[in-house]
C-alpha cells in the first residue's frame, strides 16, 4: 500500500488515540473505528481510518522504514536554504527573515511578495515557503483521489465549464453501482485511503440519496470521504456527516463580494461561507480557496483570499488557475500568458505557506497541472504537499469538462500513480498523510 504508512496506537487521549511512526509521535480521531493501545492502523487527515493486521503492518513498516528515513533525508537536504541572496532588495529579504523566524508578516508584507517580479526574490519566496513547510509539515505529501460522479449542474457560473451555459456538453450520471464500483477499486486495488466524490450541482441526486451513497461506501470500506457536490444546503450537510463523510471541498472562489455576484449570477458568497462555516461547525474537514487569475480580480483581493481560507481553518488550501472554456460566457476572457500565470500560482501557493506555516495542507491543483507541465515538482518545492489524481472511470472522464484540455483526463489511474510516486521520491516525500 503505498498511501499511508501504518502507525501503532500507543495510547487514548480521550477522543484521540496518539501514534508512533518511526518514533516521531501523532494524534488521530478515535471516532470511525475502535482502536486499543498496541493495535497497528492507518490514519487521514486527522482520523484513524482503519486498523491493520499486525503481520500486514509489520510487512508493510520493514519496506518503509529504510525508504522512511532516506526520503526524510532528502527532503531535507533539499529544503536547505542557501545563502545567494543576488538580486534581492534589502527590505524583500527583512520580510523573508521575519517569516523565517515565525513572526507573522504585516498584509502589507505579503502584499509587497505577492507583488514582486524579480525572479531572484520570487525564487528566496519559494524557497523560504518550502523551509517552512519542511520544518513545521516535514515531508508527508498527501494524495487524494477524486471520483467525479456527474457533471450536470443546475448553477450559471460564468467560468465553469460544466455549467447551464455549456449546451455542447453530454452530460452524465453515475449511477449509484458505478459510484460504488469506482470506490471499490480506489480503496481495495489502488489502496486509497482518501477519496473526494464530486458533482455538480445535481438536481438528479438528492441529499438523501448522496448520503445514503456514502453510508453504503463507509459500510463496505475504510476510506475517509470527502464531500464536493456544491451547496447541498445545511440540512444536507449535516445528513451526510451522519452517514460518515468527514471532508467537504468547496471553494469559496473569490472572496470578493461583488466579482462573486457577477461570476455567479443570482447567488451570494455569504451564502457559500455559511456553507463552509457549517461544515466546519459539524466537524468536517475542510478544502476551500479560490481561483487565481480571474477577469476583474485584483491581486489584493488574492491576498484576502489566502487570508480567508486560513480564517476557515482549511484542513487543505486548494486554490487554481482560472481557464478560460469556450461554452462559457468568459470564452474570451484571455487571461495572461501561462508562463506568467504559472509564476503567479506559485507565488499564491509560497503565500500560502507562508502565512500559514504550521498545519495546512497546500494543493497542487490539477488546473495548475493543466496550464504548466511541472507544477507538481515546482508546486511540491513552493509549500505545497498535496496532489490529487482523477480516478473517474475513464469513460466520463472527457466530459467532467470544467476547462479544457484537463491534465491528466487521459491517463490511466495506475500511469498517474506511478508518475506521482516517482516525482514524490525524487523530491524525498512520503505519498502518506501523518495525521496531526
Ligand atoms: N478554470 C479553472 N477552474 C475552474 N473551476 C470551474 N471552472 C473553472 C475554470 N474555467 C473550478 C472552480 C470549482 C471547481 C470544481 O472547479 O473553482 O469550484
Amino acid at each position: 500500500m503505498c498511501y499511508a504508512i501504518p502507525g501503532r496506537v500507543v495510547d487514548r487521549q480521550g477522543k484521540y488515540a496518539v501514534i508512533d511512526y518511526f518514533g516521531e509521535k501523532k494524534k488521530a480521531l478515535n471516532e470511525l473505528v475502535e482502536v486499543k493501545i498496541g493495535d497497528y492502523i492507518y490514519a487521514q487527515g486527522g482520523y484513524v481510518i482503519q486498523a491493520v493486521p499486525e503481520k500486514e503492518a509489520l510487512a508493510t513498516l520493514a519496506v518503509w522504514r529504510e525508504t522512511f528515513f532516506e526520503l526524510q533525508a532528502k527532503d531535507l537536504e533539499l529544503a536547505r536554504l542557501d545563502s545567494s541572496q543576488a538580486g534581492v532588495d534589502k527590505s524583500y529579504l527583512r520580510i523573508l527573515d521575519k517569516a523565517l523566524v515565525g513572526k507573522t508578516l504585516s498584509r502589507p508584507e505579503l502584499s509587497r511578495l505577492l507583488a514582486s517580479t524579480a525572479g531572484a526574490e520570487q525564487r528566496l519566496m519559494f524557497k523560504t515557503a518550502n523551509y517552512l513547510r519542511q520544518k513545521w509539515m516535514k515531508n508527508s505529501c498527501c494524495v487524494h483521489g477524486v471520483i467525479e460522479i456527474s457533471n450536470h449542474c443546475r448553477q450559471g457560473c460564468q467560468y465553469c465549464g460544466i455549467s447551464s451555459w455549456n449546451k455542447r456538453l453530454v452530460r452524465y450520471r453515475m449511477s449509484r453501482e458505478e459510484i460504488l464500483t469506482a470506490v471499490g477499486e480506489a480503496v481495495e486495488k489502488h489502496g486509497f485511503k482518501s477519496l473526494v466524490l464530486q458533482s455538480g450541482e445535481d438536481p438528479g441526486y438528492s441529499a438523501a440519496d448522496l448520503a445514503e451513497i456514502v453510508r453504503e461506501i463507509r459500510q463496505r470500506h475504510q476510506v475517509l470521504i470527502f464531500i464536493s457536490f456544491g451547496e447541498i444546503g445545511l440540512d444536507g450537510l449535516a445528513q451526510l456527516y451522519e452517514a460518515g463523510a468527514r471532508g467537504l471541498l468547496l471553494r469559496f472562489e473569490t472572496s470578493d463580494p461583488d466579482l462573486y455576484r457577477t461570476l455567479r449570477p443570482g447567488c451570494r458568497l455569504e451564502t457559500r461561507l455559511e456553507h463552509i462555516k457549517r461544515a466546519g461547525e459539524l466537524g468536517y474537514l475542510i478544502i476551500t480557496g479560490a481561483l487565481v487569475g480571474l477577469p476583474g480580480q485584483e491581486r489584493e483581493s488574492l491576498l484576502s483570499d489566502i487570508f480567508l481560507t486560513r480564517e476557515l481553518k482549511a484542513e487543505m488550501y486548494s486554490f487554481g488557475p482560472f481557464i478560460p472554456h469556450p461554452q462559457t460566457p468568459l470564452a474570451q476572457a484571455l487571461p495572461a500568458g501561462d508562463q506568467d500565470r504559472a509564476k503567479e500560482m506559485l507565488k499564491v501557493l509560497a503565500l500560502a505557506r507562508i502565512n500559514d506555516p504550521q498545519e495546512a495542507k497546500i494543493a497542487v491543483t490539477t488546473a495548475f497541472e493543466t496550464i504548466y507541465p511541472q507544477a507538481v515538482e515546482t508546486g511540491l518545492m513552493a509549500g505545497a504537499n498535496s496532489v490529487m489524481l482523477i480516478l473517474t472511470p475513464p469513460k466520463y472522464r472527457k466530459n467532467y469538462d470544467i476547462y479544457p484540455h484537463r491534465a491528466h483526463a487521459g491517463q490511466q489511474i495506475e500511469e498517474q500513480i506511478s508518475r506521482t510516486i516517482g516525482l514524490l521520491h525524487n523530491l524525498g516525500r512520503a505519498p502518506t498523510d501523518l495525521g496531526i
